[in-house]
């Protein structure tokens, strides 16, 4: 069997060892691109600082491009025997380059390591959901452009309430959406800082350049105390989490709504016969399992943050190998997110509105409180019109007037969908992707 990085003078007990390796193999292959990022970015620090040799940098280098192209064609593999993906790029270098490749571990840290690779796969992944965020958004907004005019029912207590309209309900989840965008950066800010050289959490007594490798590897700046880089563990994936479960948290309101209206009791929206989903049995059925599985997975996503927290809110300071655990509910969730972020995107650009939802006369007491403002215009006290109304509408007296002009700010008439576009914007503005990106594609060679 191979060797482990720390095997020393003793045979390691099989049972222990399948069981502290659990299912790491398998969530480190998310991290596999980015240990070697991390790495090209280490080495390229220990060169400068006299540790490596000029000309094994360069050696070096062009094998962890190697590695790198590897991932990236899905052909990296974590063998058998061997503990985690740091140990499997160390082994690849030590196979192919002797001895130089064992050299590439002076000043760090499988502590560390693992930090700087769970920042770099999280900045990517919050990329990716801010733009798959950003698609949703643009689809809401042009839903309620395009719907600005048609009326539909507001409720309170699930009760007819006042008139609302489509363009104001697909808006409201746009303006949600800008709002999540806001918790997101916070935590991609949070994510953007180096961790590296922090080593097991106290440093090293080697003269580790540690603003090189944040410079390298394109982060804002770094965790400055080693001790809090360490402490950075969970917490940035908690977090995170959090940035996950309020986007996911307006995506099953959404889909609620959505599954209510397009109930045959409300018949508000529908779906194309094409993306509906059928029963074995009962011959009529159109359902939207789309929408009742966005629901269930948003709302599993929004438990991310309380199992991150009850696996790490009891540690004291300093590393533990509970945090091995948190990987597995970190890592896949961002599939899951993302995969849901575009299925929505996707329904959402072809759900249709029912225009006539108002030829139903169930729904005329929802321009109660127009009359009532009209009357109050005209000069009847407000209480009087009020009661009056509410009279008429008892004796079955009540025709509403459906033309309505409500012009403040954010209702009806004025849906200011370009604000709401605009607050997205500076939000996306400020995240620094770019700088990240040529960083990374510099590191790289590209
Ligand atoms: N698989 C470990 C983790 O995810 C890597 C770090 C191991 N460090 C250690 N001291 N055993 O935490």
């Amino acid at each position: 069997m191979a060797q482990k990085l720390w095997e020393k003078d003793f045979e390691i007990n099989s049972e222990i060892e399948r069981f502290t390796v659990g299912r790491d193999r398998e969530m480190d292959l998310y991290l596999a691109p980015y240990d070697v990022l991390g790495s090209m970015a280490h080495i390229t620090m220990l060169e400068s600082i006299g540790l490596l040799g000029k000309d094994e940098l360069p050696v070096l280098l062009k094998e962890l491009q190697n590695i790198y192209e590897q991932t990236q064609r899905g052909e990296f593999v974590i063998e058998d025997g061997i503990e985690d993906v740091h140990s499997q790029v160390e082994l690849m270098l030590t196979r192919k380059l002797g001895d130089m490749g064992k050299k590439i571990h002076s000043g760090r840290s499988r502590n560390d390591q693992v930090l700087v690779d769970l920042k770099l796969f999280t900045r990517h992944q919050l990329q990716l959901v801010a733009e798959a965020v950003k698609d949703l958004f643009d689809q809401l907004i042009a839903k309620s452009n395009q719907y600005k005019n048609v009326l539909m029912p507001g409720y309170t207590h699930l009760q007819v309430a006042m008139p609302s309209s489509f363009g104001l309900w697909f808006g409201a989840y746009a303006e949600s959406l800008a709002d999540d965008m806001l918790f997101l950066q916070a935590a991609y800010k949070m994510t953007n800082r180096n961790p590296l050289g922090s080593a097991a959490g106290y440093g090293s007594s080697f003269p580790l350049n540690r603003q090189m490798t944040t410079d390298l590897l394109g982060f804002d700046s770094m965790d400055y105390n080693v001790v809090y880089a360490q402490m950075g563990r969970g917490k940035m994936e908690r977090n995170v989490g959090f940035a996950i479960a309020t986007i996911a948290g307006t995506m099953a309101k959404l889909a609620f709504d959505a599954c209510m209206f397009n109930c045959q009791n409300f018949g508000f929206v529908k779906l194309p016969k094409e993306c509906t989903t059928g029963s074995s049995i009962m011959p009529h059925k159109k359902n939207p399992d789309v929408f009742e599985l966005i629901r269930s997975k948003s709302n599993k996503l929004q438990s991310l943050p309380q199992q991150i927290t009850l696996m790490m809110n009891n540690l004291p300071v300093g590393y533990f190998r509970d945090l091995q655990i948190i990987k597995e509910v970190f890592l896949p969730a961002f599939d899951e997110l993302l995969d849901c972020l575009r299925m929505t995107a996707y329904i959402i650009n072809r759900i249709e509105v029912n225009d006539h939802i108002l030829d139903d006369p169930r729904y005329d007491p929802m321009f109660s409180v127009e009359e009532v403002n009209r009357l109050a215009a005209e000069g009847m006290p407000f209480r009087d019109a009020y009661k009056k109304v509410g009279l008429d509408i008892e004796a079955g007296k009540f025709t509403p007037c459906k033309d309505i002009h409500h012009t403040h700010e954010g209702s009806i008439g004025n849906l200011m969908n370009d604000k709401i576009a605009a607050l997205m914007q500076q939000t996306l503005d400020g995240f620094g992707f770019e700088r990240v990106e040529k960083a990374e594609a510099k590191l790289l060679g590209k």
